[in-house]
């Protein structure tokens, strides 16, 4: 099968993207911290055979996520794309407003920021913590050990997600499945366009429905709007529920393994639990889920730090090697949950800065807050060197967590 990843780069000794973790699973790729060594801004490889630069450096990063030099919108020429897959999507579908610039990204974005404020997250809390709780009944009935992925990790944001956006929630394994081809780098371009086409068409049914019948969830007054055409209806959705459950769901098991490998961390989680916060935050930091880099094009020359980059050069920022960047995050390779972590970019940066980052803290906040103080006894259930990583995919994770308690 056509693979991304094993695309032989023969042209030079630049690093090929994605390039392998080697030892650690949770640190950045050895090749973007030698190239972070040599300079913020360097080149790298990617599978057809072409070029662009890679961004290590904090500031340069900030740079590029903040400066409107910089597009999103992968129509541009020389856009950089991580795989075959990743370039047909662009192809086929109506963009979403993650891959639109200017005033088109403002306005779609604008009509969703009220859903996501903080004071309406906040109100979500009690509803969240019922989820997580029910998750981990469910769990403990069935007994020690589980996969913490199937049975946790994914279950709460996509519960979460749905009945926010009006999805129903019967239709997870549908839509988890479709998403997970969406965002692996490995899966051939054919299966990638036919992922995606599959759930644009529930998407276009559903937004259809609510248009006809409106209700009062998110994607009911979204459809409702006579503003919003019904591919635009389509886009937004399909990019809420898949970044409302991916990224959580990741970030949820791996910051749970995390915790486990630093059990001096856990136990001070544990004897404190208002630490939560700040180590939401550091573990956002620490482990960079967004991993194989946030993908822009120059649309004019611009002056990265001391380096050139000409319009239409792609560019993808590494979050993972900027947020453990020595200039701002001293000891960055240590966890550490009393630092403040608060400058990291795992949730980008600018205009394009996650939406749903309120939503995100409270659900990892809840769900680890919760796992750690009901089974304190948790642990790994297979040895360590088995667990099986998310390489491949646009949000690194574990595939599978089986845990006892
Ligand atoms: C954008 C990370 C959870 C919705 C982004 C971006 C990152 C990110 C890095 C910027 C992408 C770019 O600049 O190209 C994460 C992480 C999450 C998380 C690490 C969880 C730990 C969520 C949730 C939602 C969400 C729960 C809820 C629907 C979005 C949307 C955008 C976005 C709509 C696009 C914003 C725009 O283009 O203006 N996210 N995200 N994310 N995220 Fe999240």
């Amino acid at each position: 099968t056509e693979s991304a990843r094993s695309t032989p780069d023969t042209r030079s000794a630049r690093p090929a993207l994605p390039a392998d973790r080697g030892g650690c699973p949770f640190a950045p790729p050895p090749a973007y911290r030698e190239a972070h060594r040599t300079a913020p801004v360097t080149r790298a490889g990617l599978w057809d055979g072409s070029d662009c630069w890679l961004v290590t450096g904090h500031a340069e990063v900030r740079t590029v996520l903040s400066d409107n030099r910089f597009s999103a919108d992968a129509r541009h020429p020389g856009f950089p794309f991580l795989s075959p897959g990743r370039r047909e999507l662009v192809n086929r579908a109506t963009p979403s407003f993650l891959r639109l610039d200017g005033a088109e990204h403002a306005r779609q974005r604008r009509m969703l920021t009220g859903d996501f404020i903080v004071k309406r997250v906040e109100a979500m809390r009690p509803r969240i913590q019922r989820i997580v709780d029910d998750a981990l009944d469910r769990m403990i009935a069935g007994g020690s050990p589980a996969d913490l992925v199937a049975a946790f990790a994914l279950p709460v944001p996509s519960l979460v997600i749905c009945d926010l956006l009006g999805v129903p929630y019967e239709d997870h394994g549908f839509f988890q499945g479709r998403s997970g081809v969406l965002l692996d780098i490995a899966a051939p371009a054919e299966r990638v366009g036919t992922a995606q086409r599959e759930l644009t068409d529930y998407l276009t049914e559903l937004t259809g429905r609510k248009r006809r019948e409106p209700d009062d969830s998110l994607l009911g007054r979204l459809a409702a709007r006579p503003d919003v055409s019904p591919e635009e209806a389509a886009a937004t959705g399909l990019l809420l529920l898949v970044a409302g459950h991916e990224t959580t769901a990741n970030m949820t098991a791996l910051g749970t393994l995390a915790l486990l490998r630093h059990p001096e961390q856990a136990a001070r989680l544990q004897a404190e639990p208002a630490l939560v916060k700040g180590a939401v935050e550091e573990l956002l930091r620490w482990l960079s889920v967004v991993h194989l880099g946030i993908p822009r094009v120059a649309v004019e020359d611009v002056d990265l730090g001391g380096t050139l980059v000409r319009a239409g050069e792609g560019v993808l920022c590494m979050i993972s090697t900027a947020n453990r960047d020595a200039a701002v995050f001293p000891d960055g390779d240590r966890l550490d949950l009393d630092r403040d972590a608060r400058r990291h970019f795992a949730f980008g940066f600018g205009v394009h800065q996650c939406l749903g980052q309120p939503l995100a803290r409270a659900e990892l906040q809840i769900a680890l807050e919760t796992l750690f103080r009901r089974l304190p006894g948790l642990r790994l259930a297979v040895p360590y060197e088995s667990v099986r990583y998310r390489a491949d995919m646009v949000v690194y994770g574990v595939h599978e967590l089986p845990v006892a308690w």
